[in-house]
């Protein structure tokens, strides 16, 4: 889903989002592994507040795999719980539901100590557009679908989905808005797809990818789209983008051949790269199958 966010639209999503928020006892910040910092809504920290949260680092199939350890580090090391995820494949997805139950666990403590019965755990999905909301959503509930029905006194019909014997789960993520001011920020989101392709050309987005792969990895650029190092020395990165169109078949037509190069990268057809740089070090787990 792509939306044009515009300040009432951004204004709206906020306060459904805290309305959302306050039906749930925990939410999952789920943001893109690819661009841990660019995926993440500039006002997060003020619209979730003080509920609990565990940030999960999805697309890891996408992504460099010792920068999402840094960043699952990085944001260990902020007093997150976080996690990277794969929810197209199914992977991570138990330690997710394991890592809820881990931070719900002083709280159900705390209300036993008082001799409150525990009960199911309440969550939520949140994230910009794009990021697998809805992916996720599907692979927590599985097949063993069983909705529990409307919660009353809630304006729009929220549904419940029971998931194992101990999570609700709101049936519809609460979407939130990028950041936009920054055109470095910009150019990533829509590299990803976070953001609608046609708000910015293609040509521009191909050429930012072109000169980030060619200073990190190089080869797989030559490789895949038939081009020599040597030859290229003197070419500005139009000239390159130039001759990697020709050299694919595509004529002159760089637009159509620079949509192909943002697909490929989309689908990780040109490797696992993370596009923001991870300030933390390396030390957390690596994401396991279920
Ligand atoms: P949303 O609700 O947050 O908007 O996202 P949604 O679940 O619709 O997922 C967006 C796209 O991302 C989907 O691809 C989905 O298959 C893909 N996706 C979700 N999780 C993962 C993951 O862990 N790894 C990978 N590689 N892909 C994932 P799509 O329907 O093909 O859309 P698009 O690629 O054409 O945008």
């Amino acid at each position: 889903m792509t939306i044009q966010w515009y300040p009432g639209h951004m204004a709206k999503a906020k306060r459904l989002a805290i309305e959302k928020l306050s039906m749930v006892d925990i939410v999952v910040e789920l943001i893109d592994a690819r661009i841990p910092q660019s995926s993440r809504n500039p006002v997060i920290d003020e619209i979730i507040g003080s509920k609990r949260r565990v940030i999960a680092l999805n697309k890891a199939d996408l992504a460099d795999p010792v920068a999402t350890r840094e960043w699952v580090q990085t944001f260990q090391s902020q007093g997150h719980a976080a996690i990277a995820i794969d929810a197209q494949h199914q992977k991570g997805i138990r330690q997710l539901k394991e890592l809820i139950r881990k931070e719900m666990a002083p709280v159900f403590e705390e209300q036993a100590a008082k001799g409150i019965l525990s009960k199911n755990i309440r969550l939520m999905i949140l994230g910009i557009p794009n990021v697998g909301k809805s992916t996720l959503i599907n692979r927590f509930v599985g097949k063993n679908q069983a909705i529990t029905g409307n919660k009353p006194g809630v304006t729009k019909a929220q549904r419940w989905l029971k998931i194992d014997r101990d999570f609700e789960l709101l049936d519809t993520p609460g979407i939130l808005w990028p950041k936009f001011e920054d055109q470095t920020i910009g150019m990533k989101l829509a590299i990803t797809g976070a953001i609608k392709d046609d708000l910015l050309h293609m040509d521009d987005l191909a050429l930012w990818l072109l000169e980030y792969l060619l200073e990190r990895q190089p080869e797989r650029i030559f490789e895949r789209y038939r081009i020599k190092a040597a030859e290229i020395e003197q070419m500005t990165h139009p000239e390159v983008l130039l001759l990697m169109t020709e050299r694919m078949n595509f004529g002159d037509d760089y637009d159509a051949f620079s949509e192909r190069m943002i697909h490929d990268y989309r689908k990780g057809i040109l490797g696992q790269y993370t596009l923001d740089e991870p300030v933390g070090e390396q030390t957390a787990g690596e994401v396991d199958g279920e």
